[in-house]
């Protein structure tokens, strides 16, 4: 089920009543650095059009529930006692870690929310990051606690670490809180510096590519790929006691020492090293305007990712190769934690549509599923809806 912010606005007064705050919460996507956040590297992600939307008001009643639009189902929270975990539902573990973080700040109001969206779940757009982020700002706002948006970027981290049990770098939330419309952002997960480049598609255009397959096990085989990245570390620094993470090592250090890599720890490492370079490069490609060399980048990365990190699959190797054979592609790659969900890929505007009807018909032929198919625009960070936005609505 989809739903927009008219959805969750109305909701919200049938239920509750009254005029309750509307907060979007995009999700995103990333053009280059897959992997590398956890590792202290660079990433490139934005956010895009599709979001969640919240509907917050305080509680006249003084008891706190979230009301979930795609569940159908309400949850009653007691701010004043021990916020911990929950075995069921699992859809509100994402929103609790948020309140047990901002309780350490101070005591928050009673408050009713609802809260619904539009990203496809499991395809890789971090819906998670974007109901994490979207329920810490608004009840900052909510409370006027006045915390600035990279510690709730920290906060909404800690939620899914803690509370939902995936150790993800910072990439998500950062872009869910953090990006600028129309532009990119080049993250630096080690120091959390940033810049914005806008992001001049001129005659191509982003189209992302859904499985809609998801494949068991995804949140531990990404626990696992984190392990053995810092295992990798662990053996690097017995050689130099400054090496923190894979951002502080080169390829050449790497090969040196492969005779000591253990499993599959060796292509793990080479994989992020490499990428990690590789996304510097792809920045001076977008400051150079040079999209083709940057397209080239994303098919490097997709066979890194494929080959050496193996988090993809044999659905998305296959709408990178169809994408790859296509003449309107220039780069395509899988995106997100992989093992499914979808790819990005730039393609030449004018070949949309045939590159589309070409990619779905193929799929369907080999895997009889029908590809998702989203058409993505560059949008601002959480934001509250403004009153006149939703007046034009209802
Ligand atoms: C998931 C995580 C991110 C990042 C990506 C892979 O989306 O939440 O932190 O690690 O996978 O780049």
């Amino acid at each position: 089920m989809e739903f927009t912010h008219h959805d969750v606005l109305r909701a919200f007064r049938e239920r509750y009543q009254g005029s309750p705050l509307v907060v979007r919460a995009p999700g995103r996507i990333n053009l280059i650095g897959e992997h590398t956040d956890y590792n202290n590297g660079f990433v490139m992600p934005a956010a895009i059009d599709y979001g969640t939307f919240f509907a917050l008001a305080p509680a006249t009643d003084g008891v706190s529930e979230i009301y979930s639009l795609k569940y159908n189902e309400p949850y009653t929270v007691d701010l004043a006692g021990e916020i911990s975990p929950v075995r069921n539902p699992t859809w509100v573990n994402y929103l609790l870690g948020v309140i047990h973080q901002l309780k350490q700040h101070a005591t928050l109001k009673p408050f009713k929310c609802v809260f619904g969206g539009n990203i496809p779940i499991g395809s890789g757009l971090s819906s998670s990051a974007s109901v994490e982020c979207g329920f810490a700002f608004a009840l900052n706002e909510l409370n006027a606690l006045n915390i600035d948006r990279q510690k709730l970027v920290l906060m909404a981290q800690w939620s899914e670490h803690n509370f939902v049990g995936v150790k993800c770098g910072i990439m998500d939330q950062f872009a869910s809180m953090m990006s600028k419309k129309g532009n990119v952002i080049l993250l630096d997960c080690r120091s959390l510096e940033y810049s914005y480049s806008p992001l001049q598609l001129s005659g191509y255009s982003l189209v992302l590519c859904d499985t809609k397959v998801k494949h068991a096990l995804v949140d531990s085989d990404y626990n696992t790929r984190r392990n053995e990245c810092e295992r990798g570390v662990e053996r690097l620094r017995k050689h130099d006691p400054n090496i923190r993470s894979l951002r502080d090592v080169n390829e050449s250090m790497l090969r040196k020492h492969e005779q000591e890599f253990e499993g599959k720890e060796f292509n793990r490492c080479l994989y992020v090293v490499q990428e990690i370079e590789r996304v510097q490069a792809a920045n001076r490609d977008l400051q150079n305007n040079d999209l083709k060399a940057f397209g080239a980048r994303m098919f490097e990365t997709h066979e890194g990712l494929s080959e050496l990190y193996q988090v993809s699959c044999k659905e998305l190797d296959f709408l990178v190769k169809i994408a790859r054979k296509h003449s309107g592609v220039i780069g395509a790659r899988m995106m997100g934690g992989g093992f499914g969900g979808c790819t990005i890929n730039i393609v030449r505007t004018e070949e949309v549509d045939a590159f589309i009807a070409d990619l779905v018909k193929s799929y369907r032929a080999d895997f009889n599923l029908d590809a998702g198919i989203y058409r993505v625009s560059l949008e601002n960070g959480v934001s509250v809806i403004q009153e006149q936005e939703l007046n034009m609505i209802l």
